[in-house]
């Protein structure tokens, strides 16, 4: 008897074209169990042209220059910060200043927001929106389409945190600090299930070490010899707040949680943005108050402020697992 066929996680992935978007990008478009459906890119790492020309060049690398890609917002759709650029984390080129020619495919003549509600509604429940980049394509598709949300199966983000500091600001991260007010029309839309925030929290625990680090440069795949020099370049900054020697590769977690969701879990909590100027702006405010006054009073309620919405927030986090997945990508073969 034929085995069951698995069913494949139906993906979009909203992109700011940097080092660990591309691992993420080249682990999803060659996973066995994604069918990804399109790559959006905006705005962050970067600017829009080079994270668009990168994601290109990735999918042609990896092999799969069919995977539709579409560009979105050059700039964030609120008022942003001062952040200093990132190009001393991704190189000035995004992808560790290699420079590779560009790829011999470029976008398709659609907006980026355009697709992600065309796509959504062509397949409505069913596909996974994974942003790993500043959220203004996201924010001015709801914006667009306030009935959106509810047709994705279900938002995987990289980005925010609850426990621990920023990296772009001092209590936000990048992905947030680059677009609060997008940031913050995500965190209240009317999503059919509550969203899940792989933040910082997580993403410094699931880090590279020696041994995955090893294994790209012994160049046992395509990914290896491609992303080397990105990784290298990468790792010198990327690690600033991980254990030493380590770095994250947080875009990588945020997607391969999107398909295998047991490698980030955490409680369903109230989550809001701060878009408001001042020390915490960009930072995602989560309320973690409610688990202890239920322990101490079953039934008990706390008053919740308007400006949040129910997310499932990413406290635990496989490392194994996300690191069996790094094995899987760099080789060498089995
Ligand atoms: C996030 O910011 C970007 O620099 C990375 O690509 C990642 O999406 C980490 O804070
Ligand atoms: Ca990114």
């Amino acid at each position: 008897m034929d085995a069951p066929a698995i069913e494949r996680t139906r993906m979009i992935i909203d992109t700011d074209g940097g080092v660990d978007d591309a691992v993420a990008i080249w682990w999803a478009a060659t996973s066995p169990d994604v069918e990804l459906l399109a790559v959006t890119t905006v705005h962050g790492n970067v600017d829009l042209g080079l994270a668009t020309d990168n994601v290109c060049r990735v999918l042609e690398a990896a092999g799969a220059p069919g995977v539709p890609v579409a560009a979105g917002y050059a700039t964030a759709i609120g008022p942003t910060p001062q952040i200093r650029p990132a190009t001393f984390i991704h190189g000035d080129d995004g992808l560790g200043n290699t420079y590779r020619p560009k790829a011999t495919f470029g976008v398709v003549d659609e907006h980026a927001v355009s697709m992600l509600l065309r796509i959504v509604a062509e397949h409505p429940g069913e596909v996974v929106v994974v942003p790993i980049g500043p959220l203004s394509n996201i924010g001015a598709a709801i914006q667009a389409d306030p009935t959106w949300a509810a047709k994705v199966k279900r938002l995987v983000i990289m980005g925010g945190a609850a426990l621990t500091q920023g990296n772009a600001l001092p209590m936000g991260e990048a992905n947030i600090a680059h677009d609060p007010t997008a940031a913050d029309v995500v965190a209240l839309a009317d999503w059919a299930t509550p969203p899940l925030l792989v933040g910082l929290d997580v993403t410094h625990l699931a880090t590279f070490t020696a041994a995955e680090v090893a294994l790209v440069r012994g160049h046992h795949t395509a990914a290896g010899e491609f992303l080397d020099v990105p990784l290298e370049f990468y790792g010198r900054f990327g690690g600033t707040f991980c254990a030493p020697e380590e770095f994250p590769c947080h875009d990588a977690l945020a997607v391969m949680t999107a398909v295998h969701p047991a490698m980030v879990t955490g409680p369903i909590l109230p989550l809001g943005v701060q878009v408001l100027p001042g020390p915490a702006l960009g930072a995602t405010v989560v309320d973690r108050r409610a688990p202890f006054f239920a322990r101490a009073d079953p039934g008990a309620t706390q008053t919740v402020p308007d400006g949040f919405g129910p997310w499932e927030i990413g406290l635990h986090v496989d490392v194994d697992a996300f690191r069996a997945q790094l094995h899987r990508l760099f080789g060498p073969p089995a």
